[in-house]
């Protein structure tokens, strides 16, 4: 990527030696977000409540189009989450948080009328593996929960034996959030297939896979696809997405007056709207995350995801080269084709290594202090790397970094 200039596009932390490392948490600001927020600040000014019909498209300055807060979720849903994930016009929407979207799926008879099973494995993100349990009582879903491997790995030959007439839906993260493996193509396409062939539906999560690589959910065959724009899509808060297979039915009873056929009507019975993906909007959808949430999209698209997935590859391939060199053990997998945008190495007090990084600047994070999590992404350059790893070398060659402090001022690493 020699003509990409990370300094034009993103903003970086105050420190002008600040390597950001962690993507997987939440990635850097794109460079335009401040003028979209002073956007919605003066749209709100100028245009008070008919803002909810129309204000100037901020998002496709040169376009025809004509865009409101009203129609912002399928508007945005349209023009930047389909072509991340390779899905057809119409398909995608915006959505708050993961969690809500798989609340309202578990919410939908048509997904019950599947059958009684939600089968997933017991390493899918809390969002997803709570709130089947938690509806558990209510829908009278069984949560058929499928043991990891030894390395916390989904366990593929289980979980496709466990798909059968009783299974409802099949949920899997595409990158497992504390391993960064992603699944291989054909096996959820075999996982789609048997699935379908009992009725069922695949869920598949793809937070950590959508924005950090070339992602075509109608060649995965699934369903359902729901990831967020925090992370390596460099949005803040309050943006995920869902993306809906064509021709699929569902009444999702969370819903809200948003989702509703004629809202401005209120009438005494709820009728959901005609297209199924705005059935999926609760109540007065919230606006300022919007005009922040596709800017790292805009410029994942423009760059392309097959040059953000090669230069990641490159980053992390220089990384694995450290790692070994440094004689530590890589707790991620080493086939590229395996791999996400981030990798794990296994390290003694990772949480301390974590800290004493920080002081210098370098931001990684630690997990059940075994293992230090890094992301070089887009942003980061060959040096950044090296310098990381000197950092790493040196401090354990030392072990000075077992005196470092752990800040905690905060859950959140
Ligand atoms: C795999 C995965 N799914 C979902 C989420 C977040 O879900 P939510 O939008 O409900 O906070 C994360 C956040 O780290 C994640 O890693």
């Amino acid at each position: 990527m020699e003509d990409f200039s990370p300094h034009t596009r993103f903003r970086f932390p105050d420190e002008p030696d600040a390597i950001e490392l962690r993507a997987f948490t939440h990635g850097l600001q794109p460079a335009t977000v401040p003028s979209m927020m002073e956007h919605f600040t003066e749209d709100w000014r100028r245009f008070g409540v008919d803002a909810w019909n129309k204000v100037p498209n901020h998002w496709a300055p040169d376009s025809d189009d004509t865009v409101g807060w009203w129609t912002l979720p399928t508007y945005l849903g349209d023009e930047f989450i389909a072509p991340l994930l390779g899905a057809p016009h119409g398909s995608c929407i915006l959505q708050p948080h993961v969690h809500w979207t798989v609340q309202c799926l578990l919410s939908a008879p048509e997904v019950r009328d599947r059958g009684a099973e939600i089968l997933l494995p017991d390493t899918a993100f809390p969002s997803v593996l709570h709130s089947v349990q938690q509806w558990d009582d209510l829908q009278s879903f069984r949560p058929q929960i499928v043991p990891s491997t030894e390395e916390n790995r989904v366990h593929r030959e289980a979980l496709l034996n466990a798909i059968g007439p009783n299974t409802a839906m099949v949920a899997l993260s595409h990158v497992g959030f504390t391993t960064g493996a992603r699944l291989p193509t054909s096996f959820l396409q075999r996982v789609a297939e048997r699935a379908h062939a009992h009725d069922a539906l695949v869920l598949l999560d793809g937070y950590h896979a959508a924005g950090s690589m070339p992602v075509d959910v109608t060649a995965l065959g699934c369903d359902l696809y729901v990831g967020g724009l925090l992370k390596e899509g460099c949005g803040s808060s309050g943006n995920t997405f869902l993306y809906i297979r064509n021709g699929l039915e569902l009444t999702p009873r969370l819903t809200g007056w948003f989702g509703d056929a004629a809202p401005f009507e209120f009438r005494q019975s709820p009728e959901p709207h005609p297209d199924v993906r705005r059935r999926f909007l609760g109540g007065t959808t919230a606006v300022a995350p919007m005009y922040h949430a596709v800017e790292g999209v805009r410029i994942l698209l423009d760059l392309g995801l097959d040059t953000v997935r090669a230069h990641s590859l490159r980053l992390t391939d220089l990384a694995i080269e450290r790692v070994d060199s440094a004689d530590l053990s890589l707790r991620s997998p080493r086939r590229p084709a395996a791999r996400s945008a981030m990798i794990l190495l296994e390290v003694p007090d990772a949480h301390k290594l974590t800290a004493h990084l920080k002081a210098q600047h370098i931001y990684t994070d630690s997990r059940q202090n075994e293992v230090v999590r890094m992301a070089p992404f887009l942003w980061n350059t060959e040096a950044d790397v090296h310098t990381t790893f000197d950092h790493i070398e040196g401090a354990l060659a030392s072990g000075a970094y077992r005196h470092t402090s752990v800040s905690t001022s905060g859950p959140v690493t």
